[in-house]
């Protein structure tokens, strides 16, 4: 965070913006009330040896300032993190818009901009020496397609023209996007095509920018398909001179979602499958269960949560991995208890490689 900047400058600019907001009548204020909070955490057995004294210095309430906004007629004053910042906008003709932003610290940002181009300039106090431009323009171009080119003060450019209905061969669907920017050009052209059945087929190439042999092209193959209630997938990618592949296969099953997913790529063979499901139905309270297993070993998380009467709610969390193969160890498990009001919580997590630990805090807006 910057440090709030006390310069004679500074301090001249403050009242100066307060008492135009004074002589516009600026009496609309948004934000959020003060958020006053606190937060102790540690060993349970630490209340148990009376050490109070960390206890209550850690729940001694922090108070957050809120940030205050004042806004009329397209000037709006405000104040975030103990600094004042203006800002005027305005629209003028159909589409034409116009930006300013001040802050205390001379930092000032402007902007001009219309349905189809914008320039936003931003630099430091009244000296031009630091000013930087961006500006961009948009367009269609018939039979080209949508242009947009931006550019700065560095001398940076984009062009890039997208057309995503090039046309249609053999029921295939063709798009392109070339982008010519200082350091070449790179082209992206896509194929679509729908298959009988609700199968579709993609594919794609592209060219890293300003290389242009077709071998250092990026392919994506890729083919979904839906089989027995559920959706198949199949993706081939070519990049770098090397081939990765994978298989996925996701659907509905014993009122959950399971997913299966296998890749190849480089010598590594990797796999995760997975089943998840909601026990809502099963227990009365809002439950799930997550479980797999993929190359690193098996996993699983339960959720619960439960509102327990009188505005306390009640939420557990449990995790478990166990690696299996090489370096097999201890399993890791984690869970949490938390209760939790209006007012503020309590939470106790354990895991095993830490001690339990307990954590309260509190939180509310004045
Ligand atoms: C051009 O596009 C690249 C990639 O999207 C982006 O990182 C870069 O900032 C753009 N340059 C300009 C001048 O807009
Ligand atoms: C497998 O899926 C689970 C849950 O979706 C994820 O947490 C885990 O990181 C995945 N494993 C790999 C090796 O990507």
């Amino acid at each position: 965070m910057v440090a709030f900047h006390r310069s004679s400058r500074a301090r001249s600019v403050v009242p100066a913006l307060a008492s135009l907001g004074l002589v516009l009548g600026l009496r609309h204020w948004s934000g959020p009330a003060y958020a006053v909070k606190g937060t102790w955490e540690g060993a349970p057995a630490t209340l148990k040896d009376g050490e109070f004294e960390a206890v209550l210095k850690g729940l001694e309430p922090s108070v957050s300032l809120p940030p205050i906004t004042f806004k009329r007629e397209g000037l709006s004053l405000s104040v975030e993190n103990g600094h004042l910042n203006a800002d005027y906008s305005t629209k003028f003709g159909a589409a034409h818009a116009f930006q300013l932003n001040v802050n205390d610290e001379h930092d000032w940002r402007a902007g001009l901009s219309t349905a189809d181009a914008s320039l936003r300039v931003r630099g430091h106090g009244p000296s031009l020496d630091n000013l930087f431009w961006e500006a961009s323009q948009s367009g269609r171009a018939d039979e080209v397609g949508d242009v947009q080119l931006d550019f700065n003060s560095d001398k940076e450019y984009n062009l890039t023209v997208t057309q995503d209905m090039l046309g249609e061969l053999l029921g295939a669907k063709f798009g392109a996007k070339v982008r010519s920017t200082n350091a070449g050009v790179t082209g992206r052209l896509e194929a679509r095509r729908q298959l009988p059945g609700h199968a579709a087929l993609s594919y794609s190439v592209e060219n890293p920018v300003g290389v242009y042999d077709v071998a250092s092209s990026a392919h994506v193959g890729e083919l979904t398909v839906p089989v027995l209630g559920g959706q198949a997938g199949l993706k081939l990618v070519h990049e770098n001179s090397a081939d990765s592949y994978q298989g996925s296969y996701s659907r509905k099953i014993q009122g959950g979602q399971a997913h299966v997913k296998a890749s190849y790529k480089g010598d590594a063979l990797g796999y995760n499958v997975s089943f998840g499901r909601s026990l809502e139905d099963l227990l009365s309270v809002d439950a799930g269960v997550h479980v797999g297993a993929d190359e690193d070993g098996v996993y699983g998380q339960l959720t619960a949560r439960r509102h327990l009467g009188e505005g306390v709610d009640a939420e557990y969390e449990a995790k478990a991995r166990a690696h299996l193969g090489g370096e097999a160890g201890k399993p890791e498990l984690a869970h949490a208890l938390k209760l939790s009001n209006k007012l503020g919580y309590a939470q106790l997590l354990h895991g095993s490689d830490a001690s339990p630990r307990l954590r309260v805090g509190y939180e509310f807006n004045a």
